[in-house]
Formats: C-alpha cells, structure tokens, sequence
C-alpha cells in the first residue's frame, strides 16, 4: 500500500512571520493524524525558521522547497544548492512546476539536471507534469506527459526509481478553480504510472506516488483521493489556509 502524501506548495506568498504563523497552526491541527504524509513547501525565506519549528513542536509534517539549482555550489548569483536545502532538514523538492517552465522557460533538460540533483543529495524530488488547454483539446495530453515523463527522469537509475514522487497537473486547473474530473485526473494517473512502469519496471513503480494538482479544495479533496492511482495531492492556493489545508489532509488519511 502506498502511503499518501498531501503537499502544501505556498509559491510566493507568505513573509516569514506569516509562514511561521500558518504552520504552527497546521501542527496542532494536524496532531496524530494518521495514514498520511503531510509536507509543506514555504518559499525559500521561511525554510529555516519552519524548520525549527517542526523540529520544536515534534511534528511529522515534513519540509519542501518549491525549486532548486542542479549544482552543488558556485558562482550562481540567486540560486540555491541542494546542500543547503538538505541541511536545513528538507526532504521534497519541486521540480519542474507549470509555473516555473511556463513563466521562467525551463526546459525538459534542465528539470532533469534537477532530479538528478535532488537525488543525488538524498532528497525526494516531486516531479510536476501536465498539459495546457489547448494541448488537451487537441488530443495531446497523453503525449505531452509521457513526453515530459521520459526527458525529465531520464537520469534516474531503476533502483532509484521507487522513492519518486510525480504530480500531474493539468496547467488550465491551477489556480483557476476549474479541476480536472475524478475520472480525468484516474485516467492520466493510471497513464503516468504505466509509462513509469515501462521506465522502471512494473514492482518498482508500485511504490511510486502519483499526486494530483490543480484547484484541490476541501470540498472536492476526497473524490480525487478515492481513485486508486491518486495517491495525494499538490495543493496550492488551499494549502494558505491551516483549515483548508488540514480538511484536504484529513480527506487523505
Ligand atoms: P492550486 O495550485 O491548488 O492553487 O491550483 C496547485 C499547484 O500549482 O501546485
């Protein structure tokens, strides 16, 4: 059985006192709750005071970074290495987010030097895949995923491949308040995890958590978790709300 993990992507919002605020609202929320991994993604500028204080409130929630540069140190004026994600106690990264390949122009090849990076510091990293409007209209969903699927693990060796966690994220469903339908959101997943089972091999990609994302609300959280290839959800503008958040958490577990 694949635990599910339910993942908080906060983009950029929340100052520190803010982020601070919100996550230890979200600890006692979240206390002894069961049957689920619960992580949280602040931006950069929040990593470490979370950090303390998950550590200090003995929580389980762990931590996220929302990117990462794929090299370890060096003259990269604004970047920030895996080395200093895994030492503030950071476990998931995400890599290859709409935003970031829409917005900044990051390219299959770059997201893979990523995962590379990401793995090799001995982190998680949660692949972000999914297709535009148009793309989906034309018939072309599959095919970009897969697409994306293959150039973006490219680097990851088989026995590496079980602990890999992928979000599919149709781009039209985020933030938009339209998400794709339970059947919809299945279809793409099961998809996903086929294709990663012809990468990796079918035992290996047993273990692999395939999320979805895109306008997850409380009020719908559960009907996308009841389908048996969505094993969480990347959450986020609901993810800004402890309750929020802690409602979609619960429909999880
Ligand atoms: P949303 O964002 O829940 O606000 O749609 C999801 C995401 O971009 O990860």
């Amino acid at each position: 059985m694949r635990t599910p993990l339910v993942a908080g992507n906060w983009k950029m919002y929340k100052t520190n006192q803010e982020a601070v605020e919100l996550v230890s609202g979200l600890a006692s929320l979240l206390k002894g709750l069961g049957g689920v991994e619960v992580a949280v993604c602040p931006p950069f500028t929040s990593l470490a005071d979370v950090s303390r204080l998950l550590e200090e409130l003995g929580s389980s929630v762990a931590l996220g970074a929302q990117n990462v540069y794929p090299r370890s140190e060096g003259a990269f004026t604004g970047e920030i290495s895996p080395p200093m994600l895994k030492a503030l106690g950071v476990k998931y990264v995400i890599v290859g987010h709409s935003e970031r390949r829409e917005i900044l122009g990051e390219k299959d090849d770059f997201v893979a030097a990523k995962v590379r990076a990401v793995l090799d510091e001995g982190m998680t990293p949660i692949l972000c895949v999914g297709e535009t409007l148009e793309e989906r209209e034309a018939g072309g969903a599959l095919g970009k995923v897969e697409g994306q699927l293959d150039a973006d693990l490219a680097n990851v060796k088989l026995e590496e491949a079980s602990a890999l966690v992928v979000a599919y994220e149709p781009i039209w469903a985020i933030g938009t308040g339209k998400t794709a339908t339970p059947a919809d959101a299945q279809e793409m997943n099961s998809f996903i995890r086929r294709r990663l089972a012809a990468m990796f091999g079918e035992s290996t990609v047993e273990s692999v958590r395939v999320l979805y994302g895109g306008s997850v609300k409380p009020d719908n959280a559960a009907e996308l978790m009841a389908m048996p290839d969505i094993d969480g959800a990347l959450v986020g503008g609901a993810s800004l709300k402890a309750e929020d958040f802690a409602a979609i958490v619960r429909a999880a577990s």
